[in-house]
């Protein structure tokens, strides 16, 4: 089942400045779908649409089969919103925060007592449960502001940048959480980011969106085949033999097309037959860095339309 739908997409802020042209997309359930792009992509103008705070100019998006414009309620209900500036009490504690937004949610108190402690266990805040939030340092707040987006059990989460105020350690309790939320409950994960490396990390697909424009999307393996980028082999040796398509990358190291794994075997026997003395061979896959970039510079050199 599709968790989200977005079909059509646009958005214009004013008469010559179009944030979303024409974005077509969707998210199965349980996915964690990485949206990335360059700053001013359209990214958070997104996912205002998807969770009913702004209006699209023209086309269709839903939310677990809900219109997010028609039916925000329903929306709100099933999805969890981290944005770039949660709104949170500075003059309440950290648990109190979540107890409040629990209630808003329609939760009892004593449920959002009990969700809220969990939440604060697993995000490694409980030593600061009691503490004012505006005690709180950019990367606790960040973990809290997660907390509040799961205090509901939401269906889908929508996270912009979520890890990027914290520290490595933390992050990697955040990624934690979100594999296993997305595993174990089926959670769908939309997660904007530019940190690509990131997002590598958790994302099971992902979104190339730049200018408004979605440039390309699947999964890992699905965009590699979409780019030219090709897979190599990168080698150590000396003595080797010249082979076509070789380039030198640095002293005795080279880099060989290949099309797939079974080639390797039969151009290491093909290298050894030549006289070279191999040290190392390392197969090497674009990266959704190069990946990124490839779509990203590809976008550029394209005449405007
Ligand atoms: N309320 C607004 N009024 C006018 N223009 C806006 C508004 N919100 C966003 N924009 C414009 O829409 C475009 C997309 O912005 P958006 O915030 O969606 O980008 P983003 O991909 O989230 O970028 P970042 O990585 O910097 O967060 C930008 O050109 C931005 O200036
Ligand atoms: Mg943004």
């Amino acid at each position: 089942m599709k968790a989200i739908e977005i079909k059509h997409l646009q958005k214009q802020f004013s008469p010559d400045q179009w944030a979303l042209k024409d974005v077509d997309l969707s998210v199965e359930t349980g996915k964690v779908f990485g949206f990335l792009g360059p700053n001013g992509a359209g990214k958070t103008t997104t996912v205002k649409i998807l969770s009913g705070i702004l209006k699209a100019t023209q086309g269709e998006v839903s939310v677990l089969g809900f219109d997010p414009a028609r039916e925000p309620v329903k929306v709100h209900a099933a999805s969890g919103v981290l944005t770039e500036h949660a709104e949170m009490y500075d003059h309440l504690s950290a648990i109190d925060n979540l107890i409040f937004f629990g209630e808003v949610f329609g939760l009892s108190q004593a449920e959002s007592r009990k969700r809220g402690e969990a939440l604060l266990d697993t995000l490694d805040l409980t030593a600061a449960a009691a503490q004012k939030l505006k005690t709180f340092s950019t990367g606790m707040r960040q973990r809290l502001s997660l907390a509040r987006t799961l205090i509901h059990q939401p269906k889908v989460l929508f996270l912009d940048e979520p890890t990027s105020g914290l520290d490595p350690e933390s992050g990697k309790s955040v990624n934690q959480l979100l594999n296993r939320l997305a595993k174990e409950e089926g959670i769908t994960i939309f997660l904007c980011t530019h940190q690509l490396r990131y997002a590598q990390e958790i994302c099971t697909d992902y979104g190339l969106l730049d200018q408004g424009k979605l440039l390309a999307a699947g999964t890992l393996a699905e965009l590699r085949k979409k780019v030219s980028t090709q897979t190599t082999v990168r080698i150590e040796a000396a003595k080797m033999p010249q082979i076509a398509g070789m380039t030198l990358l640095g002293f005795d190291s080279f880099e060989i097309p290949v099309t797939t794994r079974e080639d390797v075997p039969r151009l290491v026997k093909q290298l050894v037959a030549g006289g070279a003395l191999i040290y190392h061979v390392e197969i090497h896959e674009p990266s959704l860095e190069e990946i990124y970039f490839k779509f990203v510079d590809a976008q550029k050199e394209a005449p405007d339309e």
